[in-house]
């Protein structure tokens, strides 16, 4: 009998069920009426006296070893039958789907890997600006009707205080607390006094660049900007410069880049002409650098000055920049980068 009980805990520790039912029948099978523990019980009555307390003992022993593993049992089938009936898939990976980079961060990002890459820091400056960092040392004169170009807003409890036209202003804040040779670009927000349109808004993103050192010329200026063409827009980018004005800037110039949607052949967006515009640059005028004191008989520099969401629309094909203020995620899920 002993054998026999042995063998039978044996049984129930080894025991599994799939489902209900079968847990069911094994209950029936060990603790039914007319099931293993009962007939254990009815044959315990011919044990002789010297063997009963032994016998006993297995014999409640294997009864509560059945009773606890069906209790088990049945918890481990009530776990999985609600994890089922929730639909609930518990074997897909943890966590809610990813969001995507704002497709201005995302060029913001590459243009700071460029020019990273060639030794320019990022330097960062306030938004309210004083009217010295935004204009004076830049060289805009008091009253010089280039200050209207730029469609300022002032602040108007302090009418020294306005809202950054550009990030020019964080070159000069550079400029101011360093000495060449300097390397840096400030990319930020700027606002400026603009009607809302597909192609401007008072409110934008620009990435300016600066380089002062000794012997800098214009060669630097276009091979510098040649090499940040290539890398953002493509190996077989063509660049061409054509002469303009910047109070801080002399000679000043824009650049143009062969147009990236049709190769320079000639289609709507570059209207027909195989080019579009994407930057303003120059060399730095020489009261610039006074205004900073900097020994502007002993060095020279360039800079230059692009707006984020032009650069976006060429190089993504977006139509209107009001998109990319305004957040929605059917146009925004479209963008996906690396980092
Ligand atoms: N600051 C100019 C702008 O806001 C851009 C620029 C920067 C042009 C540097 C020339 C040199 O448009």
């Amino acid at each position: 009998m002993k054998n026999k009980i042995n063998a039978l805990l044996h049984e129930v520790k080894t025991f599994s069920a799939e489902n209900l039912e079968q847990l069911e029948a094994f209950r029936i099978q060990f603790l039914g009426k007319k099931g293993t523990i009962p007939a254990l019980f009815a044959e315990f009555k011919t044990v002789p006296p010297e063997e009963r307390r032994e016998m006993g003992q297995l014999i409640n022993t294997l009864k509560q070893a059945i009773q606890n593993k069906i209790v088990t049992l049945k918890n481990q089938l009530d776990e999985k039958s609600t994890a089922q009936s929730s639909n609930f898939d518990l074997s897909l990976p943890a966590g809610s789907p990813l969001g995507t980079r704002h497709p201005l961060s995302i060029v913001r990002n590459e243009i700071i890997d460029i020019f990273s890459r060639i030794g320019f820091s990022v330097s960062e400056g306030p938004e309210i600006e004083d009217d010295f960092h935004n204009f004076t040392a830049l060289n805009f004169p008091e009253e010089h009707p280039a200050r209207d170009m730029q469609d300022t807003f002032f602040i108007e409890k302090d009418p020294d205080l306005a809202l950054r036209t550009h990030t020019s202003s964080v070159q000069v804040r550079v400029m101011e607390k360093s000495q060449p040779p300097i390397r840096t670009i400030s990319p930020g927000r700027v606002f400026r006094n603009e009607a809302i349109s597909a192609r401007a808004h008072c409110i934008f993103h620009q990435v300016e660049g600066l380089y002062v050192d000794e012997d800098v010329s214009f060669t630097d200026l276009k091979q510098t900007l040649f090499y940040f063409a290539r890398e953002l827009f493509g190996e077989h980018t063509k660049i061409r410069f054509r002469p303009s004005y910047f109070p801080f800037t002399e000679p000043s110039a824009e650049m143009d880049i062969s147009c990236n949607i049709c190769g320079g052949k000639g289609c709507n967006i570059c209207k027909y002409t195989g080019w579009v515009e994407i930057l303003g640059c120059g060399m730095v005028d020489p009261n610039v650098l006074e205004a900073c004191h900097i020994d502007n008989k002993k060095y020279t520099g360039f800079a230059f000055g692009m707006g984020i969401e032009r650069i976006t629309m060429l190089k993504y094909q977006v139509n209107d920049l009001r998109l990319f203020f305004e957040n929605d995620l059917r146009f925004l899920k479209q963008f996906q980068s690396s980092r």
